[in-house]
């Protein structure tokens, strides 16, 4: 719950971070990918991580900080970044490890500027930006749970054809290692515009 000095408090340190800018995205990576190296995997697994998609949680944040008395703004970025986290599995107890290497970072910047009030208001900013998160990830987990061929988590497949469709294109055709029958999907859904 966020009083309104917490949404006061967080909206000042919004000229701070832009000022601190990728230096701060930079810090942060390297000190959560440090002391929790097996985030690597989630991330890596991707094999499309590239320089903007690292920024990109980091620009959520503040887009969260500047907009934090009126969030509906960003419900169009919460479903999109929502159905991404689903993608990849992302669980509730990442939030805490995300959330911790933050305020860590934050305190190891900001120094003097990181004072107990802004430790609490963003420990209670972040904590209801997770929930949010959360919350509608657990919806999708579900959703995908209990559509019929759906599943949660992960599910063995194997490759049963590779075809050369051009110089460019090739197709993979995968099976269901069970035979179970496999969710529909909509052409393109992970594509944004
Ligand atoms: C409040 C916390 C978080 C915010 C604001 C946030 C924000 C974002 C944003 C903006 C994106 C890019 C979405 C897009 O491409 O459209 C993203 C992707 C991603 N996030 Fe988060 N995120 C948060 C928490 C987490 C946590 C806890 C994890 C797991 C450790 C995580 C892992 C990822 C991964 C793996 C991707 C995809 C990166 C890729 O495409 O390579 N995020 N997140």
């Amino acid at each position: 719950m966020l009083t309104t000095n917490n949404i006061k408090t967080v909206k000042s340190t919004v000229p701070l971070l832009e000022a601190g800018g990728t230096a701060i995205t930079d810090y942060f990576y390297s000190r959560m990918f440090a002391n929790n190296p097996e985030l690597k995997d989630i991330f890596n697994m991707s094999n499309q991580h590239t320089g903007r998609q690292k920024v990109a949680l980091f620009e959520a944040i503040i887009a969260y900080a500047k907009n934090i008395d009126n969030l509906s703004v960003l419900k169009h970025a919460v479903e999109r970044i929502a159905q991404k986290h689903t993608s990849f599995h992302i669980k509730p107890e990442h939030y805490d490890i995300v959330g911790h290497h933050l305020i860590e970072t934050l305190r190891e910047l900001l120094r003097e500027q990181f004072t107990a009030e802004v430790e609490e208001a963003w420990g209670n900013a972040y904590g209801v930006l997770a929930n949010i998160f959360i919350n509608r990830e657990e919806e999708l987990y579900r959703e995908g749970e209990n559509s019929i061929g759906g599943w949660r988590g992960q599910r063995a497949f194997s490759l049963v054809e590779k075809k050369v469709e051009s110089k460019l294109v090739t197709s993979f055709v995968f099976e269901p290692v069970d035979q179970q029958p496999v969710s529909d999907y909509q052409a393109g859904q992970y594509i944004y515009p």
